[in-house]
């Protein structure tokens, strides 16, 4: 069965966005039941995602339904998981918050030599996950309840060869608002110091699932922003869990409203001996962050306020870096003074701008726009002289300098 053929026998399909979903919502359930249902997917959309899975599991055909808002993000992850293991694999895999068990299943089906493990905290998840399984005839898979932080008897003493997250290990808020304007090796000791003082460690947890040594985490959970994905692979390291960037992607996919999101899938992985080794260096970290649909092919990456870190990183790390030329513009008005600085970094360029106020931006240009970017940077100069004085820089002013490598 193709994954297409998959999602079709159960109904699952792909709407254009949420508005049509609902109307197919309304002509198969009816107003009454598809807006109490609306209204339960608004309090998910506002955080309370217990009342909301409850309630679409209980009904196994109304889980399935909400199933299509998911089928991008399923073929995305599927299809990452196809390009990292061989159809063959004879492993244990565990699905840890599996829901009503689409996925694990689609996976199952997938992969007929590995046995699957899904568990939920939800029993009404578990009960719809039997279901979909007798009703796809499948014999590789298996589903539990259990919670992640006190595992079901099935589950204590398992040694998996893999497990991984789907949207279930989501992170809090906590530590975004902080992260602005700070260098990303402060934030990442301060993680470390966070991550001992709170305790719990979900990713801990995921360890002692699986294999001492070799066991694979895959996480694709919802890490939008770089400080979630610095955290979760700082807690995946502080587990035991080596990130592997080779295996780790950033996935495209649709979302309801029909726009396009890009999230980390991070895969880790546990050796024995990693005490000895460098757990996880934080230049690795950087180039993964900064890789995130970004090809240098495709134009210019630009990184502008609110993306501190991500251009201190860039700029601090793209190396050997030569200075070409830059300009200071000083107010007439006494309000400060705005450098320019090009520099050249390997095959790429820098154009970074930065005020007495602090970060501007930074961009990265292929090599290939050198002309084009020494005109902008002319042109940064004439206009300037409107209303400032501009001094020529013989050599760099300014830098990052908080990152230490
Ligand atoms: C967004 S749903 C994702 C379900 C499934 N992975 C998928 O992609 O379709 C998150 C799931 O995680 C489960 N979950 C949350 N915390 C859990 C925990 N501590 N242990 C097990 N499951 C949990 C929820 O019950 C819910 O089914």
């Amino acid at each position: 069965m193709t994954d297409d053929e998959f999602f079709k026998v159960l109904g699952i399909k792909g709407y254009k966005n949420i508005l049509q979903f609902w109307s197919a919502m309304d002509e198969e359930y009816g107003l009454t039941r598809a807006r109490q249902l609306e209204s339960a997917y608004i309090k998910l959309e506002e955080g309370d995602d217990r009342t909301f899975y409850s309630m679409i599991y209980e009904e196994f055909d109304v889980g399935l339904a909400f199933a299509s808002l998911r089928i991008d993000l399923y073929r995305s992850f599927v299809t990452w998981f196809k390009s990292q293991f061989n159809k063959e694999i004879d492993a244990t895999i565990i699905d840890i918050g599996c829901g009503n068990g689409v996925l694990t299943c689609l996976l199952a089906a997938n992969f007929p030599e590995a046995r699957f493990i899904g568990f939920d905290i939800s029993e009404a998840g578990i009960e719809s996950a039997d279901k979909l399984k007798q009703k796809l005839s499948l014999e590789n898979v298996e589903f539990l309840t259990g919670d992640l932080k006190s595992l079901p008897k099935g589950l204590e003493n398992i040694e998996a060869d893999i497990a991984f997250s789907v949207a279930s290990l989501d992170p809090g808020q906590q530590f975004e608002e902080s992260a602005v304007n700070r260098s990303l090796s402060d934030l990442w000791q301060e993680l470390e110091v966070s991550q001992k003082e709170n305790g719990e460690n979900l990713e801990d947890l995921v360890a002692n699932l699986l294999k001492s040594d070799g066991g694979i985490f895959i996480s694709f959970d919802k890490l939008v922003r770089p400080i979630q994905q610095m955290r979760r692979l700082q807690a995946m390291t502080a587990a035991g869990l080596r990130p592997d960037f080779a295996a780790s992607a950033w996935l495209k996919y649709t979302d309801v409203q029909g726009e396009p999101v890009i999230l980390p899938v991070i895969s880790g992985r546990i050796k024995s001996g990693a005490a000895v080794e460098p757990p996880c260096n934080i230049l690795d970290v950087i180039a993964f962050l900064i890789r995130k649909d970004r090809h240098f092919d495709e134009g210019s990456i630009n990184l502008s306020y609110g993306q501190d870190a991500l251009a201190e990183v860039a700029f601090t790390y793209l190396n050997p870096k030569t200075f070409i030329e830059g300009a200071r513009a000083d107010y007439r008005d006494g309000s400060g003074s705005i450098w320019q600085e090009l520099w050249q970094a390997g095959p790429a360029l820098i154009l970074f701008e930065h005020s007495n106020h602090g970060y501007r931006g930074l961009e990265l240009h292929p090599l290939t726009a050198l002309d084009t970017i020494k005109n902008r940077h002319q042109r940064f100069i004439e206009s300037s002289k409107d209303y400032a004085e501009v001094a020529v820089l013989e050599e760099a002013e300014s830098r990052f300098t908080a990152l230490k490598p």
